[in-house]
């Protein structure tokens, strides 16, 4: 583990083979339990931490995800580098599903989670730059279509948005999701290095003319999770030097 590179993702990063404590029960930690065992998976010759967002069982939905519970069971064997591997929908029609994008910032005024409940601590969010150049990087060297910015707007779930509420979500950024802003907020208050790539998985509601399903959106995704492994893979190579 001496990369310390830890990785938060949903049910694709099942795909990964080895998988070393599946069995173990999910550890404690002072913000509850995570949502998933943390798991050892070999990603280009190195054994890396995950955490399987929604579960092993894919049971928890977006809005009862304990991101902070996860993120401290990350920090707890060691990572300091975290890279979440989010699910979006599109807000741009030229961002065309299946692709993969690196956000360079978020925008979530509805869910602002913190761990600093009874002291007065205001950080400045935003990702880290340094890490989200080795992605960039590493999907260069991956050769897989990608958008190297875009800001991630975030909404509560765990249903879909109305075409009316992405008719004012697409100004505020490039895709919508529910769950890399409130990981990315707790990570950096926990000091951990924090990073994205975003599976670009569908059109958000209303920006093309196709009808949304969470059917069609976790089909694209599978399509979807070949581009964001070999970025991942490429990423370690980069890490390890
Ligand atoms: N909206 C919100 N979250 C999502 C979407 C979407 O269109 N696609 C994948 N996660």
């Amino acid at each position: 583990m001496s990369l310390q590179l830890g990785v938060i993702g949903g049910t694709n990063l099942y795909h990964w083979s080895r998988k070393e404590g599946k069995n173990a029960e999910p550890p404690r930690t002072p913000y509850g339990t995570p949502s998933s065992p943390v798991l050892y998976v070999d990603v280009a010759g190195e054994s890396v931490p995950i955490i399987v967002r929604h579960g092993l069982d894919h049971s928890i939905p977006p809005h009862r995800v304990n991101h902070a519970a996860n993120l401290w069971a990350l920090k707890a064997v060691g990572v300091t580098k975290v890279i979440g591997i989010s699910s979006v929908g599109s807000l741009r029609r030229e961002i065309r599903p299946p692709t993969v994008l690196i956000p360079d910032d978020y925008f979530s005024p509805f869910v602002v989670p913190t761990i600093h409940d009874r002291e007065i601590v205001h950080i400045t969010p935003q990702l880290d730059e340094e890490l989200r150049k080795v992605i960039l990087n590493a999907a260069e060297k991956a050769e897989v279509e990608y958008h190297p910015r875009g800001v991630y707007v975030q909404t509560v779930g765990p249903r879909l948005e109305t075409k009316a509420e992405i008719m004012v979500i697409k100004n505020w950024g490039e895709v919508v999701g529910m769950s890399m802003a409130s990981e990315a907020t707790l990570a950096q208050e926990m000091g951990l290095h924090y990073a994205s790539i975003c599976s670009v998985d569908n059109y958000a509601n209303g920006i093309a003319e196709e009808n949304l399903s969470f059917e069609r959106i976790l089909e694209v995704a599978a399509e979807n999770w070949n581009m964001v492994r070999r970025v991942l893979e490429e990423l370690v190579e980069l890490l390890k030097g």
